[in-house]
């Protein structure tokens, strides 16, 4: 059955839930457009919030607008509407990631317990030390099926290969901090300004690790040392990584709806995560990501896994930056 158009505070509701997903830097690089019948929300790239140096091809561009997909889906069961999405639909239009057609009423409501709606507003980076707990083969099944739905692959490494990614982590750490371009970009997204709608506010930043065994990003660029706080990090970390067949854009996206499915789901258990990217972003860190007994498969994400604080919120832009009303204006924010 077709469903009636959708209202103003339904779009709202949308937009803030596909507004909420992670981003590279928080850099929120998203526009939402309604679409002609007022079913729907065509999905844009907004490449003027990219990071050009860390991310000169748009891969984290397109894997973080994934993402935003990706809860779009999730808040279309809230409106009890079926998502249809369309990814990269019209060639000559490169920006336009996806269409979501919502026009056909949901047969069922998610049963309970399997809605990821409220997971959505509890999802944060965690870049604190997590316990020495392992996380349960019953969730890293679920974790698997869920990544494996959006046509990506998730492993959940064992003992070497941790070390190995990490080691390349930390590789690529090195080398990004000595990247006097890079770390400017990256130092411009840090904000000190409690009205800040994006960016990362310095107290969301994590302490280093003691041991250098956890090489979590240094967003100032400073290397552990006395002026910088250090914690001890879990032993051996539960890291996974987010693998496609190919390398396209719109694996990319996939990657994308896959990190953030099996993100809120992963927060549905308690699990708290955070992503340890740099190694993605040089060429050769990134091709030695690949575990190559198993392929040739592109890693397009690791993920650090573990049970700890649950991370602080980030800001995000107002609904009326970020989503347009269906005759093109900015939509309003006074509900
Ligand atoms: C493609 C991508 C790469 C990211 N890389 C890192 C990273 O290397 N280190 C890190 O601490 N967070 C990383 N993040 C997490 C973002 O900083 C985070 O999502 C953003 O600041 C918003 O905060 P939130 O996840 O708490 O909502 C990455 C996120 C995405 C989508």
């Amino acid at each position: 059955m077709t469903a009636p158009p959708l209202t103003a505070d339904e779009f709202h509701l949308l937009a803030a839930a596909a507004g909420a997903a992670p981003s590279l830097h928080n850099s929120q690089p998203w526009l939402f457009r309604p679409t002609p019948d007022v079913r729907g929300l065509a999905v844009h790239l907004d490449p003027t919030r990219g990071v050009p140096t860390t991310d000169p091809d748009g891969r984290a561009l397109h894997v973080s607008v994934g993402a935003a997909v990706l809860n779009l889906r999730i808040a279309a069961g809230r409106l009890g509407r079926e998502p249809r999405v369309r990814l990269l639909p019209d060639q000559s239009q490169p920006y336009l990631a996806a269409e979501v057609d919502l026009s056909r009423l949901a047969p069922a409501p998610a049963p309970p317990g399997r809605d990821l709606y409220p997971a959505i507003s509890l999802r944060h980076s965690s870049r604190q030390p997590f316990a020495d707990r392992d996380v349960p083969e019953a969730v890293i099944g679920e974790l698997l099926s869920a990544a494996e739905a959006e046509g990506v692959v998730l492993d959940v490494l064992e003992e070497a290969a941790v070390r190995r990614v990490l080691e390349l982590t930390a590789e690529a750490e090195r080398r990004t901090a000595a990247d006097l371009a890079r770390l400017s970009e990256t130092r411009s997204w840090l904000r000190a300004e409690p009205a800040a709608t994006d960016g990362i506010p310095f107290d969301v930043l994590g302490p280093l690790d003691h041991d250098a065994r956890v090489p979590v990003r240094s967003f100032t660029g400073s290397p552990p040392g006395p002026a910088v706080h250090t914690e001890r990090f879990e032993a051996l970390p539960q890291v996974a990584t987010l693998s496609t067949r190919t390398d396209l854009p719109v694996d990319w996206l996939k990657a994308g709806q896959a990190m953030e499915r099996v993100w809120l789901l992963a927060t549905a258990h308690g699990l708290r995560a955070s992503v340890l990217h740099q190694a993605v972003e040089w060429p050769d860190t990134r091709w030695r990501l690949r575990d190559p007994s198993q392929g040739p498969g592109h890693v397009q994400l690791v993920l650090r896994l573990g049970y700890g604080p649950p991370g602080p919120a980030t800001p995000r832009r107002p609904i009326s930056e970020i989503l347009t009303t269906p005759d093109g204006r900015a939509a309003g924010d006074e509900r």
